[in-house]
């Protein structure tokens, strides 16, 4: 072929192609609203046309017969024909698999449940998965919120009624002496004071668990003899105890020490003491226990077992909730006159001490001991 005869043939395909490409890009901006299925199809229309253009250019050019010229044109058009189907085939499908994608999307605003498509492109696929995976983690948010929304809930009636119920003995007792109708004023006046201390160690508590829970704790570590600390904490529970009949036991392993805030880990031992002597019946022991943790040289491990007869495997994680109780915990009780520090309390005490231990980076769980005779209950801290 010589050189001018491909030059024209060049320049005839190239003028089709520039034509029929210009009109399809004017037809695209047109139709840029419509479906994707007339968006594929125009692609599909404006290659074969411009095929189908050049062709019957060069045909034209070239004079051929009749003949030729109606089977060029035959052949061409059918593919035209068959290429606008298949794009329109396609076209199709495209809506179907996305409009299932939006359907998943809609089911997932409403809250339902849609499996992930398992058809069509690649890229829809795993819009689709991502979708389905974005859904599993905001209904894991949702229910740890609701969770959250109703622990706060429980919280505040709970607190309410913890309050309610000492404000209507100290009322009546009142009432009582001003009135002069109390057979025994000195024992009011003492049931007053007790209450007066359990309200005092209850907005204590709640005051401690803000300042824990706005991350507002200010520890002061230093080095702590463990044997002093729990001898001074067993000093301090010896009263309740006698007065319980309960015994007291310590064992320390000789030297230990550890860094800590000492007042924070003070609280610690004792509101577990205090928990262990209120749950153990009269003549039963409660021991505390601190040692290297057995296979973990750098943590120590403090222990307070009790004769409480067992947990619930159910409420071994509920304890540190915050205000959780056992189911009769919260039955008012006749105020006992005591120093009041082993009066009925609010819940708080497990959960102070779970914030003080996570706050020294440590670890506190509870196991039951062997035979259901009790609980122990673990603090692991670094040493
Ligand atoms: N040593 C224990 N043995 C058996 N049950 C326990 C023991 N310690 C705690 N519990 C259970 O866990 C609940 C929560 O304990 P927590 O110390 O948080 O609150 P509380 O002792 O009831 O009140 P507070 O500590 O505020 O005075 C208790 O009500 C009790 O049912
Ligand atoms: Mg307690």
């Amino acid at each position: 072929m010589k050189f001018a005869d491909a030059a024209l043939i060049a320049l005839v395909a190239a003028g089709a192609g520039l034509a029929v490409g210009l009109v399809g890009l004017l037809v695209a901006w047109l139709t840029r609203r419509w479906s994707i299925r007339w968006q594929l199809t125009l692609v599909a229309a404006v290659a074969v046309l411009t095929v189908f253009g050049g062709v019957l250019g060069i045909a034209w050019l070239m004079f051929l017969s009749g003949h030729d010229l109606l089977v060029i044109t035959v052949v061409t058009s059918i593919a035209v024909v068959v290429a606008i189907l298949v794009a329109f085939v396609i076209g199709s499908a495209m809506v179907r698999w996305s409009g299932a994608v939006q359907l998943q999307a809609r089911q997932m605003a409403l809250g339902g449940h849609q499996k992930p498509s398992e058809s069509g492109p690649r890229e829809l696929r795993s819009l689709s998965a991502e979708l389905a995976e974005t859904q599993r983690r905001l209904e894991e948010a949702s229910a740890r919120e609701a969770r959250l929304e109703e622990s706060r809930r429980e919280l505040i009636s709970w607190v309410a009624h913890d309050l309610r119920t000492p404000l209507a003995g100290l009322r009546a007792m009142a009432e009582a002496l001003e009135d002069g109708i109390a057979a025994d004023p000195h024992r009011y006046h003492q049931r007053i004071r007790v209450e007066v201390e359990r309200l005092a160690r209850l907005v204590d508590d709640l005051f401690e668990l803000s300042r824990i829970q706005a991350g507002a704790l200010t520890l002061t570590p230093e080095p702590v003899l463990l044997g002093d600390l729990v001898s001074e904490a067993l000093a301090g529970a010896d009263p309740v105890a006698r007065e319980r009949r309960v015994r007291l036991g310590g064992q320390v392993e000789d030297g230990l020490e550890i860094t800590a805030d000492p007042a924070s880990l003070s609280r610690v031992v004792s509101n577990l003491l205090m928990n262990a002597i209120r749950h153990t019946p009269a003549d039963g022991t409660v021991e505390v226990r601190c040692q290297l943790a057995p296979g973990d040289v750098r943590s120590v491990d403090l222990s307070v077992s009790d004769g409480c007869g067992g947990l619930d495997p159910g409420d071994m994680e509920r304890v540190f909730d915050l205000g959780w109780q056992g189911s009769t915990a919260r039955t008012p009780a006749v105020p006992e006159v005591t120093d009041g520090s082993s009066a009925q309390g609010a819940g708080f005490g497990l959960a102070i001490v779970k914030g003080l231990v996570d706050a020294h980076r440590g670890r506190v769980w509870v196991e039951n001991l062997p035979a259901a005779t009790g609980c122990r209950f673990h603090v692991r801290l670094p040493a």
